[in-house]
């Protein structure tokens, strides 16, 4: 499965991830500009994206953890979610997010 990545230049990637993977763990591995410095323990922030607003209802909703570590971003928005905390699945197969500032 897939998801369409832009990265903070405005560079566009066709990244293919296997069910049950972070979101992260992809655009990590495909070497994409993202900390992600706690490896997905939701403690980072680090791994800020910003989801196209098509895919916002499909992912599951966000936890307390993650608004906590969002609200300590200076680029948060309502499409913000932490990519660590989004895990691949056909549900949401094509899925398109944008690399916040905030996670270079
Ligand atoms: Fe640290 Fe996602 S990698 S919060």
């Amino acid at each position: 499965m897939k998801i369409l990545v832009t990265d903070q230049m405005g560079a566009e990637h066709e990244l293919e991830g296997l069910e049950g993977w972070r979101v992260m763990e992809v655009i990590r591995d495909w070497g994409l500009n993202i900390k992600a410095e706690c490896g997905g323990a939701c403690s980072c922030a680090t791994c800020h994206v910003f989801v196209a607003e098509e895919w916002l209802d499909r992912l599951s909703p966000r936890t307390d953890e993650e608004e906590d570590m969002l609200d300590t971003v200076p680029d948060v928005r309502e499409t913000s979610r932490l990519s660590c905390q989004i895990l691949m699945s056909e549900a949401i197969d094509g899925l398109a997010v944008t690399l916040a500032p905030s996670a270079a």
